[in-house]
């Protein structure tokens, strides 16, 4: 986030009382001359200069991360008391946003409240406690005065209005266009994220801002099986529970203006009187009317991703899985974990348990500029995408198939990505299977001898997890096979010391062998 300008730092010395009568006669006459404006265009220009030319909201001092420290802190040092799992979020907010609010967002009533703030500056987070918008609440139907846990108002929030600039409110850039892009050629870049030694870390990685969303030759077949997962499956792939309404908008939201950037030869966004936005979609040739469709009905349609929407719960100030549209999930689905805690969903991982206090804490200060990216991998027989319990490829889990063929084995990659978002504090869990014949990894080098040193000296526990034994036996001895032709003939150094790379999760050539296979 960008660091206070001086003009900010200026503005927070000055009295609460200057403070406020700045704010007011700013905000009057820029309402005036707002409302003054007729057509709908000229607002949205007017409003844009204002948000460039005019002061911001200065960020308010957080008694979170400021000197002071105040009750919140006390969780952390329970854990380094080795105290057992019963900590309190309920004092915990996550960095506000405020700072990057254009000031024409503010409504009368959102500057009333703010004013008010003004008078209890140490009772501050009794303060936005106590004005929380209610666990399930319909934003929409919320008095404007309520805060989301970012501490923006609903009526700010109503002010924004629809496709406001993510970007600015996160702090995470837009991406670069990729003008050379090709639909028809595209493959996924090749994740590899093996690591050795192997622990339950998170190995948590910065997102790089122009890969969040990324598009493959496979787009229009997959949004096609995705859809149709839906129309067999029904909730168990997307579902969305109450007070979930804010945190799907802005997703869905922030996913579009993602690819328009992104792909502009592709998409397009735009606005009419009669239908409101429209999402144009020049790979599959239709468009779709956002107001007519529930935010991730809009996902589904568009984007072959996988969402999962975490709401802050005032009751423990812990994150809770809301809404979802998860087509890829295997052995699990929404409808298997939907209103559970973190903590639950995660059950399954083995030895999650050591790292569920540091997660539970880390999500809860989570800041909205700071996306995360890992990939978790397994090995698969073709490509099973979704999995419900019970599904008949789950037997190919259980026998090593003596005629089972190399070319059947595929690597699945979940590629994943993590943000909060500015408005509703969500946190988005966003998922995109990937799918790569294990034969490719001949020609890369250290991989082959890597994954085979995995497979046979990875934690037990771990390797049962991710469901390997099953094609073991066909891929193992090909992996040595390659990793000796690999030392054989100079690729790799005699007797390296296996380890993650230094390239994780990629490996050296990556580049190169990529834009080969794609022809761009
Ligand atoms: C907003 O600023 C642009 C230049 O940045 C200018 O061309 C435009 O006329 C301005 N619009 C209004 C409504 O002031
Ligand atoms: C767009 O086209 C695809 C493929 O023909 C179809 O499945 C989908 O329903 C269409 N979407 C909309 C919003 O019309």
């Amino acid at each position: 986030m960008e660091t206070l300008a001086d003009g900010d730092m200026m503005f927070e010395k000055l009295l609460p009382s200057a403070q406020s009568l700045i704010l007011v006669t700013i905000a009057f006459l820029l309402s005036s001359i707002y409302y003054l404006v007729q057509t709908e265009s000229q607002k949205k220009a007017l409003r844009q200069n204002f948000s460039t030319w005019l002061l911001r909201i200065p960020r308010r001092r957080r008694s979170s991360t400021s000197k002071t420290p105040p009750r919140s802190l006390t969780p952390d040092k329970k854990v380094s008391d080795n105290t057992p799992p019963t900590q309190n979020y309920k004092d915990t907010f996550p960095p506000s946003p405020r700072g990057n609010l254009p000031i024409w967002t503010k409504s009368w009533k959102s500057i009333w409240a703010s004013l008010k703030r003004f008078d209890v500056d140490d009772g501050y987070q009794e303060y936005l406690q106590k004005h929380l918008i209610p666990w399930e609440a319909d934003y929409r139907k919320c008095d404007a005065s309520t805060y989301t846990p970012m501490e923006i108002s609903i009526g700010e929030v109503k002010a924004l209005g629809d496709f406001p600039d993510y970007s600015k409110l996160s702090g995470v850039p837009l991406p670069e266009a990729y003008k050379e892009f090709e639909i028809e050629k595209a493959i996924p870049r090749p994740y590899r994220p093996f690591r050795w030694a192997y622990h339950q870390t998170m190995s948590l990685g910065q997102m790089e801002p122009d890969w969040w969303l990324e598009l493959e030759n496979s787009y229009t077949d997959r949004i096609a099986e995705r859809k149709g997962l839906f129309d067999k499956y029904g909730k168990l792939v997307l579902n969305y529970l109450p007070g979930s309404e804010l945190g799907c908008k802005e997703i869905m939201e922030n996913a579009l203006q993602f690819y328009c950037a992104r792909y502009p030869q592709y998409f397009s966004l735009t606005h009419s009187k009669s239908k409101g936005y429209v999402f144009h979609n020049r790979i599959l040739k239709n468009e779709t009317i956002i107001k007519d469709m529930h935010p991730l009905h809009v996902l589904l349609e568009n984007v072959p991703e996988d969402f999962a929407v975490m709401l802050r719960n005032p009751a423990d100030g812990k994150y809770y899985f809301r809404a979802g549209l998860l087509c890829s999930s295997l052995g699990w689905n929404v409808d298997t974990k939907l209103g559970m805690q973190l903590k639950d969903i995660h059950s399954p991982i083995p030895d999650y348990s050591n790292i569920q206090l540091s997660m539970d804490r880390w999500f809860s200060r989570l800041s909205a500029d700071r996306p995360i990216q890992r990939g978790s991998w397994g090995l698969e027989i073709d490509k099973p995408l979704f999995m419900p319990p019970g599904d008949p490829h789950e037997k190919h889990r259980e026998v090593q198939h003596p005629d089972l063929d190399l070319s059947r084995i595929h690597l699945r990659v979940d590629w994943q990505t993590l943000r909060r978002l500015p408005l509703s504090g969500a946190i988005i869990f966003n998922f995109k299977a990937l799918f790569t014949p294990i034969e490719e990894f001949r020609d890369e080098p250290y991989i082959p001898a890597l994954v085979a040193k995995l497979l046979k000296e990875g934690k037990r526990s771990i390797m049962e997890y991710k469901n390997t034994w099953h094609v073991e036996h066909v891929a193992l001895p090909a992996l040595e096979k390659w990793a000796e032709e690999q030392e054989e003939n100079g690729m790799v150094q005699r007797d390296w010391d296996v380890r993650t790379l230094e390239e994780s999760p990629w490996f050296p050539g990556w580049k190169e062998k990529w834009h080969r296979q794609q022809g761009f």
